[in-house]
């Protein structure tokens, strides 16, 4: 089955003719740097621990998180995963008339929402030349008791939306979920966050993932930021332990891990620019410059034969948008990789398309 996710490696080896650790992926948006040392050591120095049940209110995790937000840990929750938490809050926004939700927007918006039953309202993003933009979300008026989920930087554009653009749509809506999964790719003095709105808008709820920047996919992190009594809520609708010991131990490790954050921040502030550049040189490529580490491409060519040559003949796979029915088959996402890597796939696109 095609996949909807990036990232499904047994499904690309299968096409490629060789074993999953051979392709390099450009589908799923994960650092190439990582995992960090710090969380590698966090992880081996906890597995004495594995006959224990972890702490289920988080307490260690919660204050590395809070230390770094500047909060006070009551306003953090924990999770499986960013895609854990968002199933809550798809609980929480089936209980409104309806939820309004950008096209294109990631995949599991649809599983977390249809999960308790809510109502989705797709709101087009419109395409610039230069990005995308909210225009249309903000020039129209909702019906009373309705939510909204955001992507911001969003997935699978890249854009990045101003906080001005988005402050005001706290007041139209009962309840706000910001997906901000991708948002640490970018330095503190770059970030857009809504971050330091929770304390004043009790209808707002931040989701942030450790699993990208960090690159611990496999692992599974994330936590949400919001309001402690919707938070208690959460805590009681879902089982006692769902983050391991292993990730806590991990959280704790790499959220003070200043080395690769700012490593991290060095590399995409080339390599972004790098890689663009290249794909905008290559002929019927158009890159719409993001923010965050991974870079939606319009095709003149079908994305689907592209993809299909760089798997057989290059081992590379890269992100069909077949699952975003707003963009179809002349889009693709590749995440930024190393210098060396990125010009891997420049030159096995320049093989196929010529130029
Ligand atoms: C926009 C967005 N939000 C959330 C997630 C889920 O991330 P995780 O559950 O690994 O934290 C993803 C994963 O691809 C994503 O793209």
């Amino acid at each position: 089955m095609h996949p909807i996710h990036g990232g499904n490696l047994v499904w690309a080896a299968m096409l490629a003719g060789c074993s999953p650790q051979e392709i390099l992926d450009f589908s799923a948006s994960i650092n190439p740097w990582g995992p960090p040392p710090s969380a590698i050591a966090a992880i081996q120095s906890h597995l004495s621990r594995l006959h224990t049940y972890p702490d289920p209110g988080y307490r260690e995790l919660r204050v590395a998180l809070a230390q770094a937000h500047h909060l006070d840990p009551d306003w953090i929750l924990p999770g499986n995963g960013s895609a854990e938490l968002l199933t809550w809050a798809g609980r929480e926004l089936a209980m409104l008339a309806a939820t309004w939700v950008l096209a294109p927007a990631f995949g599991d918006y649809q599983r977390a929402l249809s999960a308790f039953g809510a109502q989705l309202q797709p709101v087009p993003l419109v395409s610039l030349d230069q990005g995308w933009t909210l225009a249309t979300l903000r020039s129209r008026s909702f019906p009373p008791g309705c939510g909204l989920l955001l992507n911001n930087p969003h997935n699978p554009t890249g854009q990045l939306f101003p906080r001005e653009e988005v402050l005001p749509l706290l007041a139209e809506f009962d309840l706000v979920v910001v997906d901000e999964a991708f948002m640490d790719f970018l330095p503190p003095d770059r970030q857009q966050s809504l971050v330091d709105q929770v304390s004043a808008a009790t209808n707002l709820v931040i989701l942030r993932s450790l699993t990208k920047f960090y690159s611990l996919p496999g692992l599974r992190l994330g936590y949400a930021i919001a309001d402690p009594q919707r938070l208690q809520r959460w805590q009681q609708w879902r089982d006692p332990w769902p983050v391991n010991e292993l990730a806590a131990a991990a959280g704790v490790a790499v959220v003070q891990d200043t080395d690769f954050q700012q490593q991290t921040w060095r590399w995409l502030a080339a390599a972004r620019p790098a890689l663009f550049q290249g794909l905008a040189a290559l002929p019927g490529l158009t890159p719409y410059p993001g923010a965050a580490n991974f870079l939606l491409v319009r095709s003149a060519v079908s994305t689907l034969i592209l993809q299909q040559q760089l798997l057989q003949h290059h081992r590379i796979l890269i992100r069909d948008c077949l699952s975003f029915p707003e963009l179809g088959d002349r889009y693709f996402r590749v995440a930024i990789r190393t210098p060396a890597e990125n010009q891997q796939l420049l030159t096995a696109l320049a093989n196929i398309l010529g130029g």
